[in-house]
């Protein structure tokens, strides 16, 4: 059951050509996939055979296999966890009743827009990312870059075969429509506004890999546990996809700090301009980076107060973070859950029911988690014997989603007029300064084992291969 088959056109383990109509609507579809990719995946990358990890198995110990692959030649296909037998739902109104093996008529539309919206984003980092391998800052970081790329193309499958095989011709419409959307566009952009921002240079990319990936995690986490059991067989293998990229990033930022705090040590300066002078990237201007890329990141949970949130839960089509192992009720009718507000220019807490406030707890089980990527950065710091802490931003700060989204709050919690906010903002979210003197770094480094001069090299290669190993070969 968890061996895939790489016989067929699309490589599975669902049995694919047992149902003749399914394979071959999704081989229709494979052909637009990778025209997709010629025209919106890595720019100038066709002919570079890249040290890639195939998913041969979905078992915790068969997983992959590594080898030099053109990327279009990468053997996308539908992967999905083993079921488990006679799962029960454990959550929500349904609590106790057989998992779905199919999708209830009531939950369709709500199901498909669950699953369309998560699909959309997986293309669309692809597409926000696709100039970046013009300018890597190695031959490592060019690999797990492409890496990266290939397992959002094999998540966007994930959730077309979704669509395919349980939504009919609108889930045929839909999986279209994910190929035709593109981040950015202005008539046709992607759902959500993150994944139409730009993907600039490096050092967003490392933090959008760190933060946004991480968004990815929990919603996926709570989409494993959903009733609808062939989305949590699916998102529970997308999962294991997932870890790799929230380490590029978060080993990405932390290599970056250790190059600066190295030439601070060396220049025994805190001195911006001396250490831009240097080619590094000043400890500020990370910080900025991390509010930014934060604020943009938390919003993406939607409204603190929502009854889709509500509904979500109680019908069962999405469970909390971990809900399995959680002591509650799994049912949550009368419990509560405090929210922020803004009143007479302070922020309060506000209790709420809890149904209504999901969106929030994700948030927070989001932040507890990304608190700690920052910690183990602040211990790079540390190490060297530099005095600077690098923080997490207060959950109300620049925020555009919700009930805080009509006020300006600052890093530290303070709510400011718009003045201030102006006359600060500077200090607190990425100049145009900042992004023109990151953007002035970046620059490409082909060669094996060297690396653009502010970024340390990574403490270990890829699949025990050597840091210097030819992870990309161009032709
Ligand atoms: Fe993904
Ligand atoms: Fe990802």
């Amino acid at each position: 059951m968890s061996g895939i088959n790489y016989s067929e056109k699309i490589p599975n383990n669902v049995n694919l050509s047992e149902d003749r109509t399914l394979q071959r609507a999704l081989e229709q579809w494979q052909p637009n996939f990778i025209n997709w990719w010629d025209d919106m995946g890595p720019e100038g990358s066709k002919d570079m055979d890249v040290y890639l990890r195939t998913a041969v198995s979905v078992d915790p110990q068969g997983w992959a296999q590594f080898g030099h692959v053109k990327m279009r030649d990468y053997r996308w296909g539908v992967f999905l966890n083993p079921g488990e037998q006679d799962r029960k739902i454990h959550f929500g109104d349904h609590k106790g009743e057989k998992a779905w093996q199919d999708v209830p008529g009531e939950h369709r539309a709500n199901l498909r827009r669950i699953i369309v919206t998560q699909g959309d984003t997986e293309p669309a980092s692809v597409e926000q990312q696709r100039h970046l391998g013009l300018t890597a800052p190695s031959m490592y970081d060019l690999r797990n870059l492409f890496q990266i790329n290939v397992e959002e193309g094999r998540h966007l499958w994930a959730m077309v075969y979704l669509l395919h095989k349980y939504f009919g011709r609108d889930g045929r419409e839909e999986a279209d429509a994910l190929l035709q959307r593109n981040s950015g566009n202005e008539d046709n952009p992607r759902i959500l506004q993150a994944f139409n921002e730009k993907t600039p240079d490096w050092l967003s990319f490392f933090m959008f890999t760190y933060f946004t990936d991480r968004d990815g995690k929990f919603q996926l986490c709570a989409l494993a546990e959903s009733a609808f059991d062939p989305l949590a067989r699916t998102t529970k293998f997308m999962l294991t996809e997932e870890a790799h990229h929230m380490f590029v990033g978060e080993s990405g930022v932390s290599r970056t700090i250790q190059r600066t705090v190295d030439v601070m040590n060396q220049l025994k300066t805190d001195d911006v301009a001396k250490l831009r002078a240097a080619g590094v990237i000043d400890l500020p201007t990370i910080q900025r980076y991390i509010n930014f890329h934060f604020s943009v990141t938390i919003d993406l949970f939607g409204a603190d107060e929502s009854s889709n949130a509500a509904t979500f839960y109680s019908s069962g089509l999405k469970g909390r973070y971990e809900e399995g192992k959680r002591t509650d009720d799994h049912v949550l009718k009368g419990n509560t859950y405090k929210i922020l507000a803004v009143e007479n220019g302070k922020l309060i807490e506000k209790e709420v029911p809890m149904l209504n406030a999901l969106n929030e707890v994700l948030r927070d089980d989001y932040i507890t988690d990304s608190k700690g990527g920052i910690e183990r950065w602040n211990r790079v710091i540390e190490k060297a014997g530099i005095s600077f802490k690098l923080t997490a931003p207060h959950k109300a700060f620049h925020r555009n989603i919700g009930s805080l989204s009509g006020s300006k709050i600052t890093p530290d919690g303070r709510v400011v007029t718009s003045e201030e906010w102006m006359s600060k903002v500077g200090e607190w979210l990425p100049t145009n300064d900042d992004r023109a003197y990151v953007a002035s770094l970046m620059g490409r480094v082909t060669e094996p084992g060297k690396f653009a001069n502010w970024i340390a090299p990574p403490v270990m290669g890829i699949n025990r291969q050597p840091v210097d190993f030819d992870y990309v070969r161009f032709s």
